[in-house]
């Protein structure tokens, strides 16, 4: 038995890739996997219409669809509702076509690396606070001796792709130390709209980090894509990296 993923990030809606999302939603319809996994910045700006078109988009897919909010889908123009309840638009959105998921094979487990305010600039960068921490560890936790898959997935990558290099992330490497020490065997991301497929380690406990690209217009040295992942409890996750507007 193995459990499909298709993984895509980044759409930004607004700025979509709109030949990019009608290619991934063709190989939706024609190869049916088990869920459409989306890791954050659903839209460009947070604003109704977007947030409406990706609903639209998603809803369309006829597949079960588990989302993460990315930093770019808190209001950029509302600041009242940026400060006072952020995730509003996108819990809206949530609940219209989003769930949780596990298989025979896998479970996911969010960890959110988005915040709304931080000491610093930019506030695009991922911020892993303790609380948010604190509930992915719980829910490893609950998980002991299980022995599928435990993937978990957020917005921002939690370490940087070379090692040595700044982790624009604030607290990415103590989470990661973290869900790798509480039995995570992956962590799935987005944000900087190139894929990815690492093999890293911490504490002696190894985890994959696997990261899709953009199917938006931003493009940042890669071409827009989505990954495939085919994951079994005995042979782990198979990731295809696949690039858009090739035919
Ligand atoms: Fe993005």
């Amino acid at each position: 038995m193995t459990t499909r993923i298709f993984h895509l990030s980044d759409p930004h809606f607004g700025v979509e890739n709109r030949p990019g999302l009608a290619e991934f939603a063709s190989a939706v319809r024609a190869e049916r996997p088990d869920l459409v996994l989306c890791t954050g910045d659903l839209t460009q700006r947070a604003t109704h219409g977007q947030f409406a078109e990706a609903g639209e988009y998603f809803a369309g897919l006829g597949t079960r669809v588990v989302l993460c909010a990315g930093n770019h889908d808190m209001p950029y123009y509302n600041l009242w509702e940026r400060f006072t309840d952020p995730y509003r638009r996108f819990r809206q959105l949530y609940a219209e076509v989003g769930s949780e998921f596990a298989s025979d094979d896998l479970v996911l487990v969010p960890l959110k690396t988005t915040v709304r305010v931080q000491p610093r600039f930019p506030w695009s960068d991922g911020f892993v606070r303790a609380d948010a921490l604190q509930a992915t560890i719980q829910h490893l936790g609950r998980l002991t001796g299980d022995t599928r898959l435990k993937i978990v997935t957020c917005h921002h990558p939690l370490l940087p792709a070379r090692e040595g290099e700044r982790n624009p992330t604030i607290g990415g490497n103590d989470a990661f130390a973290a869900i790798a020490d509480a039995g995570a065997d992956a962590v799935v991301s987005g944000h900087v709209h190139i894929p990815f497929d690492l093999r890293r380690s911490a504490n002696g406990a190894a985890v994959r980090m696997i990261g899709a690209g953009t199917l938006s217009t931003r493009l940042r040295g890669a071409p827009a894509g989505y990954n495939v992942l085919t994951c079994s409890r005995d042979s782990g996750i198979e990731v295809e990296q696949r690039v858009v507007g090739e035919t």
